[in-house]
C-alpha cells in the first residue's frame, strides 16, 4: 500500500509527547512489513536537518490558500535505522519559528498554519508523483486533510482512489478556529460554513470535528478510550459527533518500537539487562542516585518513584500533588520528574525541589535520553492520569521491569493490570475512582511488595514479558486502511 503519513510531530526530528513516537514508529514497522510510506512533517526551526541528513529537494510546492497562492520547499530524510522518506515542508512564514506549537503559548495563527501544511500535503503528493493509498493524518493539526481529500482533490487522478483515515490522540485540543479566517484560508468559503455543517461545533470551525466527519475511518489510541468517548465525561463536547460515526470509529491500541525502548540494548543507559539479568537494572538506579549527588545513594532499600510527563491537568499531577509531601516526609519513596508544562505545576515542583534536595529529583524540560535512563532506574512509574487516550510511559516502563501505577483509563486500562499476590498474575497497580486517597491505596499496595520476594521478582518478569509492540498496531492499522478503501473504491 502507498501511505502518505502526515503529522505536526514525528520523533526523532520534532515531539512533545506520544504523537511524535507513534509516528515515526507506525510507518518503520509498515516498511518491514513491505508497505511503502512517505511521512510528511512541517520544518520547525528547532529540527537539526544537518544532524539528521536531510537535503533540499530543490522542488518548489504551489500551495493555495485563501484567495492566493504560497510556496513551500521541500526536503528529504530518513526516518532512523529505515529507508522511509521523510519530507519536511519548509515555509519560514509559518515553521521558522521556535517551538511546534509556541512559545510557550499556542501561536495565534495556529489556524493558518496547519491548513497550510494540511493543504501542503497534497501538493507534496502531487509534486512527487506519489499516488497514495491512504491519506493516515493525526489530531487537529492534520484534519483539514480529511476535508481536502473529500472535496478539492476528490476528482484529482493522483487522489480520485485514496481513502482517508484519521486517528485521534487527544480529544483535549480540538483546534477551535475563527469561522472566516478558517473557511477562508481553506479555501472553502464562508458559504460553507452553516450550524450543523461538518467544520461547525458551537459556532466555530472545529478541526477535530472535521477532521473526524471527513475521514473514511476514524482510529483512537486504545479501544477503552475508544468507548470512554462516547459518553459527556471522556468525549470533550464531541460525543454526539463520534457517536454519528461510531460506526467507523475504532480503537488501536499504540505499540512500542522495541528496537527503541529495550533495556538490552537501549544507548542511553550504561547497565543492560533483559529478563534473565533482572539483578542489573539495579545499577542503574545506582548510578542514576550519584550522577544526582543523593548523599545516601547507597540505600537502595528506598523505592524510586518516577515520572516522565508533560505537566498539564490531563495527568493527574492535582492526585501527586495533595500526597507527595506525605511520602518524602516520612521517607516512604525517593521521587524523580522529567516534565515540561503548565506553570503552576513547574512552579510546584521547583517547590519540592527546593525543600526537598536528594530526595524530590526534579528535571523541568525535555530530554530524550534521561527519560530513558529514569525508566531503567526507576523501580515504579506513576501515572494517575484523569484520562488518558493511551499512554507510552507506562509501556515504555513495563520492558524495563518498572511497575507501573496507574488510574485505569484509556490505554492505561487495557495495558496496565493489576498484580495479585495469591495468583502472581499482574504488571502493575491500579486505581478507578479520581482521588488522592484512591491513587494512595494503590500505592501502598505497589510498596508492598517492593523487593518482597517472590513478588517483587514474578511482578517485574509479567510486566517484562508483556508485548505491546508497535508492529502489532502497524498491522491493525493496514486493516484499518483495508477496511476505509472498501469505502472509496
Ligand atoms: P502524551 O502524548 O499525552 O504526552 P504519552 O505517554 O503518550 O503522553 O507520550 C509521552 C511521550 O513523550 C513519551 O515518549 C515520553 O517519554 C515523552 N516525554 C514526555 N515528557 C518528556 C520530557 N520532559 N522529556 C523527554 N521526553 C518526554
Ligand atoms: C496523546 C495522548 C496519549 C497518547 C499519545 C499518543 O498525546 O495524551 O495518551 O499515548 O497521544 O497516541
Amino acid at each position: 500500500m502507498n501511505i502518505i503519513l502526515a503529522s505536526a510531530e514525528v520523533a526523532p526530528f520534532a515531539k512533545r509527547g506520544g504523537l511524535g513516537d507513534i509516528a515515526q514508529f507506525l510507518p518503520t514497522d509498515w516498511e518491514k512489513f513491505g508497505q511503502n510510506s512517505i511521512v510528511i512533517l512541517p520544518k520547525y526551526r528547532d529540527i537539526n536537518v544537518d544532524f539528521y541528513g536531510f537535503k533540499p529537494t530543490y522542488r518548489i510546492l504551489y500551495v493555495p490558500l485563501g484567495n492566493w497562492t504560497e510556496f513551500a520547499h521541500l526536503w528529504e530524510g530518513r526516518l532512523p535505522d529505515t529507508n522511509v522518506p521523510v519530507y519536511l515542508v519548509e515555509n519560514d512564514d509559518y515553521f521558522n519559528r521556535n517551538g511546534i506549537y509556541g512559545d510557550p503559548d499556542e501561536y495565534p495563527d495556529n489556524d493558518r498554519r496547519f491548513i497550510f501544511f494540511s493543504r501542503s500535503v497534497f501538493e507534496t503528493a502531487k509534486s512527487l508523483n506519489f499516488k497514495p493509498d491512504i491519506i493516515h493524518s493525526h489530531d487537529f493539526h492534520t484534519a483539514f486533510t480529511m476535508a481536502f481529500l473529500k472535496s478539492h482533490y476528490r476528482y484529482d487522478p493522483l487522489f480520485n482512489q485514496t481513502a482517508g483515515v484519521y486517528t485521534i490522540h487527544n480529544l483535549a485540543y480540538q483546534g477551535w478556529f475563527d469561522p472566516d479566517r478558517a473557511m477562508f484560508f481553506s479555501t472553502f468559503g464562508i458559504k460553507e460554513f452553516y450550524p450543523g455543517c461538518w467544520f461547525e461545533h458551537y459556532g466555530k470551525v472545529n478541526a477535530m470535528k472535521t477532521g473526524i466527519m471527513f475521514a473514511d475511518k476514524i482510529t483512537t489510541v486504545s479501544p477503552t478510550y475508544a468507548n470512554e468517548i462516547r459518553s459527556g465525561y471522556y468525549s470533550e463536547g464531541l460525543q454526539d459527533v463520534l457517536n454519528l460515526r461510531g460506526a467507523d470509529l475504532i480503537g488501536v491500541l499504540n505499540g512500542v518500537l522495541y528496537t527503541e525502548w529495550n533495556p538490552s540494548i537501549d544507548l542511553y543507559i550504561n547497565h543492560k539487562y533483559d529478563l534473565n539479568s533482572l539483578e542489573k537494572k539495579k545499577l542503574n538506579k545506582l548510578e542514576f542516585l550519584r550522577e544526582h549527588k543523593v548523599e545516601d545513594y547507597d540505600n537502595p532499600e528506598l523505592p524510586l518513584v518516577g515520572m516522565i510527563s508533560r505537566l498539564t491537568e490531563q495527568k493527574g499531577l492535582d492526585l501527586l500533588i495533595d500526597k507527595l509531601e506525605y511520602y518524602l516526609d516520612n521517607n516512604i519513596f525517593r521521587f524523580v520528574l522529567l516534565g515540561s508544562g503548565e506553570a503552576r505545576y513547574t512552579d510546584y515542583f521547583k517547590y519540592i525541589q527546593w525543600k526537598y534536595p536528594g530526595k524530590a529529583l526534579i528535571h523541568l524540560g525535555y530530554n530524550t535520553s534521561l527519560s530513558h535512563q529514569i525508566i531503567a532506574a526507576s523501580d515504579y512509574l506513576i501515572l494517575p492520569s484523569r484520562f488518558e487516550p493511551c499512554g507510552m510511559t507506562q509501556m515504555f516502563a513495563l520492558r524495563y521491569g518498572t511497575i507501573p501505577v496507574v488510574r485505569q483509563t484509556g490505554g492505561l486500562a487495557d495495558t496496565v493490570f493489576e498484580y495479585i499476590p495469591a495468583t502472581g498474575n499482574g504488571n502493575g497497580f491500579t486505581f478507578w475512582h479520581y482521588n488522592s486517597d484512591d491513587f494512595a491505596y494503590a500505592m501502598r499496595r505497589a510498596l508492598s511488595i517492593y523487593q518482597q520476594e517472590p513478588h517483587w521478582t514474578i511482578i517485574r518478569k509479567n510486566a517484562m514479558s508483556c508485548d505491546y509492540s508497535s508492529s502489532r498496531s502497524a498491522l491493525e492499522y493496514l486493516k484499518v486502511f483495508t477496511w476505509a478503501l472498501e469505502k472509496v473504491r
